[in-house]
């Protein structure tokens, strides 16, 4: 199998728990090498550059999902904790362990090294794109490393909309289409719309996404001072609980108010996201891409008073969580 021993050794770094620095940035730069040479991608292309517009949130194009890669603790983590998620399901049951892999991107980035500690009866695969360059590509990808034997299914589809037919039963859906604050990608709907058609054992990874509201020491200094509490969380009981009113795809508005100044250390007010992808395998501020806080505006004075913050995840026209400042 080509690559065999490659993968095996860049899958040992990212499963280690002490790897720092140096080592994960050569270890992702070689395991990159290894998947633009599979899938003879075109990094610079036009077309690899496009965006899906799907009318309800944007699927990025196939440079930029290859590209994630480079989002180093990201990588490892998602890695790790998808690992620790197939680990945990064989530990309850015999028998295949199958992984739905939502937002495959150009080269399955998240799956491949899983390749190395299990084998394809021990471990299923079905890979969904939505992205035409990519889906070819993530197909291309694991026949020339040789391990199309993983694979259930390719599909290219909504994952937003996509019904599950039959076939073996999934324990592990995963996907990881979303940028900082859930904002504009799809993790959100995606999530909704296949865990109501999953088994209520399934894993979901990531396995929590929290959104929360917090104080950083100013503009260009990278410290939360404070952290106010969760505003929006994505998780299997958030998704369970979500049922749209009449008219509207929203989540239920939640109130948080903002302590009065000289309460608490004052700052630029910023959304924080957090992310546990699963077993411990955990992503907080500044550690990604995905974990930047994103500055909503100035922690309030006498002249300039907030007594709360409404926040409403809304789905349609795009996914955002959205805000309303309530002054008294
Ligand atoms: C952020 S990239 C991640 C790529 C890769 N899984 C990784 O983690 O490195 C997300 C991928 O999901 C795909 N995607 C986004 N929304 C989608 C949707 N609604 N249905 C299917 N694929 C989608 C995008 O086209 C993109 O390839």
């Amino acid at each position: 199998m080509p690559h065999h021993q490659n993968l095996a050794d860049i899958t040992n770094v990212l499963l280690d728990e002490q790897t720092r620095g140096d080592l994960l940035s050569e270890t992702l730069d070689q395991y990159r090498d290894i998947l633009l040479t599979a899938s003879g991608i075109d990094l610079g292309g036009e077309e690899e550059m496009d965006c899906v517009h799907t009318g309800a949130g944007v699927a990025i194009g196939t440079t930029w999902a290859a590209l994630c890669i480079d989002d180093l603790l990201r990588t490892k983590r998602f890695v790790s904790g998808l690992y620790q998620a197939v680990v945990s399901t064989k530990a309850r049951r015999d028998g295949p362990v199958h992984i739905l892999y939502a937002g495959t991107g150009p080269w399955a980035t998240l799956f491949l090294p899983l390749t190395s500690r299990f084998s394809a009866q021990e471990l299923r695969v079905t890979c969904i794109e939505i992205n035409g360059g990519s889906y070819a590509s993530v197909q291309r990808t694991f026949d020339q490393l040789g391990l199309s034997d993983y694979v259930e299914a390719f599909i290219q589809t909504d994952a937003a909309t996509h019904v599950i037919s039959g076939g073996t039963p999934i324990d592990i859906m995963l996907t990881e289409t979303m940028q900082y604050c859930l904002i504009d990608e799809m993790q959100v709907p995606i999530a909704l719309n296949l865990m109501r058609q999953l088994a209520e054992d399934v894993i979901m990874v990531p396995e929590r996404i929290i959104v929360s509201l917090g104080v950083l020491e100013d503009e260009t200094n990278r410290f939360v001072r404070s952290d106010f509490g969760p505003v929006f969380t994505l998780d299997k009981a958030t998704l369970k609980a979500y049922l749209p009113i009449t008219g509207s795809l929203d989540f239920p508005t939640f109130r948080l108010p903002v302590p009065l100044p000289g309460k608490t250390p004052e700052g630029p007010l910023a959304l924080l996201t957090t992310i546990q992808v699963f077993g411990g395998q955990n992503l907080t501020h500044y550690e990604s891409g995905l974990t930047n806080p994103q500055i909503i505006g100035q922690y309030p004075t006498t002249d300039n008073p907030l007594a709360a913050i409404d926040f409403t995840y809304q789905l349609e026209p795009t996914p955002l969580l959205e805000m309303a400042f309530i002054n008294d």
